[in-house]
């Protein structure tokens, strides 16, 4: 069993992240970092130990990471993102407070010492900005190297950002970051747009979770319905809502669902073209590459994992 860190704004994709990460019997999920993004980082937090306790994962902690971006002294949610994930996060939906509290502790110190003791072992899926993992490479940055797998929900290669035309929303939220995590000796695997806007999920398979009849069916049913419907307004030729964060946490766990090209890459910060992912033209000849970026996905079958993965959970 490999041990995951999720390092997630939650928001409600990030809560089918959690979910899948809980779901999944080949990872242990050892912890939890919460960022600033879809919500205020300690809103993400609260709704990062909501989801767990509805899930019976009490064991897991969850650390409060970096609460704006490495180029501000404050974050500003963006109007859009209650629209997409409600007002609290999670699709309005009303989840007990939790029992337990965040971890006292330093996330960044937590990412860094989880590194430390499980090196190779270790999962990073980072589907929120890039801000707490920039953090940890300026920290100690020999974990880039001694680190297993990172793979991020982040980016746009091939397709139109959906923040403005040429950026996605967590690496827009800290381009300065993100070019920091793609240009340092990490190799990392980047699922995008590219992929993540070809794996929906519909009505038919939420209905399926609220048929089960337990709490946790019912209030996931309710809180990507909520999701669901904001892409009826916002994507309606999509049909369906993206599993954006939690298909990163599927190919961390299984890279066969997605096909990658390997490729030396870095983010825009200027103004103009703030926050695109694209080649890095100094580095474009150089054989070693440090980026796998996904740009084909086997829909069917991360589907039926996901669907099966879930709905096991959720009969619990
Ligand atoms: C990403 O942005 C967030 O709103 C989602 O949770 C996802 O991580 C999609 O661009
Ligand atoms: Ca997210």
């Amino acid at each position: 069993q490999k041990k995951m860190i999720l390092d997630l704004d939650t928001g409600i994709d990030d809560a089918m992240a959690i979910a899948y990460a809980v779901a999944n019997p080949e990872v242990d999920l050892i912890g939890i970092i919460g960022s600033y993004g879809n919500v205020y980082v300690e809103d993400g937090v609260i709704n990062s130990l909501k989801i767990l306790e509805l899930l019976g994962a009490t064991d897991v902690p969850v650390y409060t990471g970096l609460q704006h971006s490495s180029e501000s002294d404050h974050f500003d949610r963006m109007p859009i993102s209650a629209e997409i994930h409600g007002e609290n996060g999670i699709g309005q939906v009303e989840l007990p407070m939790p029992a337990r509290k965040p971890e006292t502790g330093d996330a960044i110190d937590f990412l860094i010492d989880s590194v430390k003791q499980y090196g190779k072992d270790l999962i990073l899926v980072p589907t929120g900005p890039l801000t707490n993992l920039s953090a940890a490479i300026e920290k100690a940055p020999e974990i880039t190297t001694e680190i297993g797998n990172v793979t991020i929900m982040g980016g746009a290669l091939t397709v139109p950002g959906n923040v403005t035309q040429v950026t996605e929303a967590n690496i827009n939220q800290d381009a300065s970051a993100a070019n920091n995590v793609f240009t340092s000796p990490l190799h990392l695997t980047m699922v995008g747009l590219d992929v993540t806007l070809r794996t929906l999920l519909t009505r038919k398979e939420t209905q399926q979770w609220r048929d089960l009849g337990t709490a946790s069916g019912k209030a996931f049913a309710d809180i990507v319905d909520y999701y669901i419907k904001a892409y009826e307004v916002t994507s309606p030729d999509l049909h369906g809502c993206a599993l954006h964060d939690p298909f990163a946490v599927g190919v961390a766990i299984d890279p066969s669902f997605v096909t990658t090209l390997d490729l030396n890459m870095y983010v825009t910060t200027d103004k103009e073209y703030y926050g695109r992912t694209v080649g890095d033209p100094a580095r474009l000849d150089e054989p070693e590459t440090n980026v796998k970026v996904a740009v084909n996905a086997d829909v069917d079958a991360y589907l039926a994992t996901f669907m099966k993965l879930l709905t096991t959970l959720f009969e619990e």
